[in-house]
């Protein structure tokens, strides 16, 4: 049985026609004015609303043990939670440690999404060591399908490598034509002010930033586009933050080098000030890197307008107040990340689209279209065209509503965005044609996400230079 979608005005990357999508099994079989459907077919009407493709979500955190803890969400969690926001695929970073082994590591990530997620999703695989036996790993796991890297610059000892293991990553990262996602802060500059910090005494939430200063951020992101550009690799600079980092990353994609930029949700909304809260409500908002002085939120804004943001993404990495509390005595022990998938869409539309005079396609592009062409998903994902999975939000721009921890479905018991006002939500969000959400509620079949297998197609050609 077909399902249409009538009436809606069809936002994509480049276009906004008023048609209605015919839907057959999984996929878009047919996009018109009136269109001519069997008798019986479901229609739903989405006269007076937006139809948008299906939004992906590039960077989250699902399955993660981390500063002796675990993030709270499942993937049955978080994929409801990312439904009900209007993103119906996700890219979670699987993180094994550098003392853990690659392949099991990736297995485990993927049994734990397996029948679990109700929505789509794919991984980015860290590479947290690289020894002997890492160049046969990753052959093996991009084999899988699983093609882009993440290195974390931030993190020594734990998730961190160091310049010899980035280059070698790098290099292989090149000739396999993989894409690499990278953390970049300094990670000596980091422990090095953290030791002087607490030693003065300085101890609270509020020295996290300090911590961790624009010039570190900017440094990381510096050396990353320097060893891609020695290397000839495609990077993603994952969660950019401030200014300096962004002077840095667009220096770099000045002169030739292939690298591309994601900012997160937070970091558009939140300054440095959350974070100054006492005691533990400054601990939910410590996250790496660090929320920053408000005056970098003009150039995020200003930047995700002009494209030289590529993506939003969330870092969606929620742990809960008696989680933050593990850092009551000193601020280096509070586990780093904040909850986002749910609110990326409705927050992006309300401050970005509605009030803050963000171009709507640019909207689509940077939340939808962007990380799938980056990301080796396009056309599958990330568009609405004929022979495109028919994952769609029809979006309701009357909604008026508050986020709130109590109403969430994210799998925490705070919601950093408390209070914002929003003007718009998904009233229906379907995934390869079948509806997962009607009006807030998961409507749908939990389990039915799939892991969707990518090849590399960043190679010397440059086949995807995306955007
Ligand atoms: O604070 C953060 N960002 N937590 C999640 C891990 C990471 O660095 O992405
Ligand atoms: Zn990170
Ligand atoms: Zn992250």
């Amino acid at each position: 049985m077909g399902l249409l979608i009538k009436g809606g005005e069809v936002i994509t990357a480049d276009a906004r026609p008023r048609c209605d999508i015919y839907i057959e099994n999984e996929t878009v079989t047919s996009i018109g004015q009136a269109l001519d459907v069997p008798p019986g077919t479901e229609t739903i009407d989405a006269t007076g609303k937006l139809v948008f493709p299906g939004f992906i979500d590039p960077h989250v955190h699902i399955h993660l043990p981390f500063m002796a803890t675990f993030a709270k969400d499942t993937h049955a969690t978080a994929s409801k939670a990312a439904l009900i926001g209007g993103t119906t695929t996700f890219i979670e970073m699987c993180c094994p440690s550098r003392y853990d082994d690659a392949i099991e590591g990736y297995q485990t990530w993927k049994q734990k999404a397996e029948g679990n997620s109700a929505c789509d999703y794919a991984f980015h695989m860290a590479v947290t060591r690289y020894d002997a036996a890492t160049e046969a790993q990753l052959r093996a796991i991009v084999k899988d399908g699983t093609a882009s890297f993440k290195v974390f610059l931030a993190y020594k000892d734990f998730f961190g490598v160091t310049d010899e293991e980035l280059l070698s990553t790098l290099k292989l990262a090149a000739e396999l034509g993989v894409i690499t996602t990278a953390h970049c802060e300094n990670a000596v500059l980091v422990s090095q002010q953290q030791r002087k910090l607490l030693a003065e005494g300085k101890t609270g939430p509020e020295w996290h930033e300090p911590s961790r200063p624009e010039m570190v951020e900017a440094e990381g992101t510096g050396r990353f586009a320097a060893f891609l550009e020695q290397t000839g690799a495609t990077g993603y600079v994952v969660h950019l933050s401030c200014e300096p980092a962004l002077r840095a990353a667009v220096d770099a994609k000045l002169r030739g080098v292939k690298l591309h930029v994601e900012s997160v949700l937070p970091h558009f909304l939140l300054d440095k000030t959350y974070a100054e809260r006492d005691g533990v409500e400054g601990m939910k908002y410590v996250m790496s890197p660090p929320l920053r002085a408000p005056r970098n939120q003009c150039a995020l804004w200003a930047a995700l307008d002009a494209g030289l943001i590529d993506t939003v993404g969330t870092d969606h990495c929620p742990f809960d107040t008696a989680q933050k509390l593990m850092g009551a005595e000193a601020f280096t022990q509070i586990p780093n990340g904040i909850p986002g998938i749910e609110d990326r869409v409705n927050l992006m539309y309300t401050y970005g689209v509605k009030l803050g005079g963000l171009n709507i396609h640019r909207f689509v592009d940077a939340l939808s279209t962007r990380p799938s062409k980056l990301f080796g998903l396009f056309p599958r994902k990330g568009t609405i065209a004929v022979g495109a999975d028919a994952d769609l939000v029809v979006y309701d721009t009357e909604y008026r509503g508050k986020i709130a921890a109590s109403t969430q479905h994210t799998n925490n018991d705070y919601n950093g965005f408390e209070g914002f006002a929003i003007e718009g939500r998904p009233s229906v969000v379907t995934v390869r044609g079948k509806v997962q959400v009607r009006d807030g509620q998961f409507v749908g079949e939990p389990g039915r996400g799939r892991m969707l297998r990518r090849e590399p197609m960043h190679g010397p050609q440059g086949a995807a230079h995306a955007g």
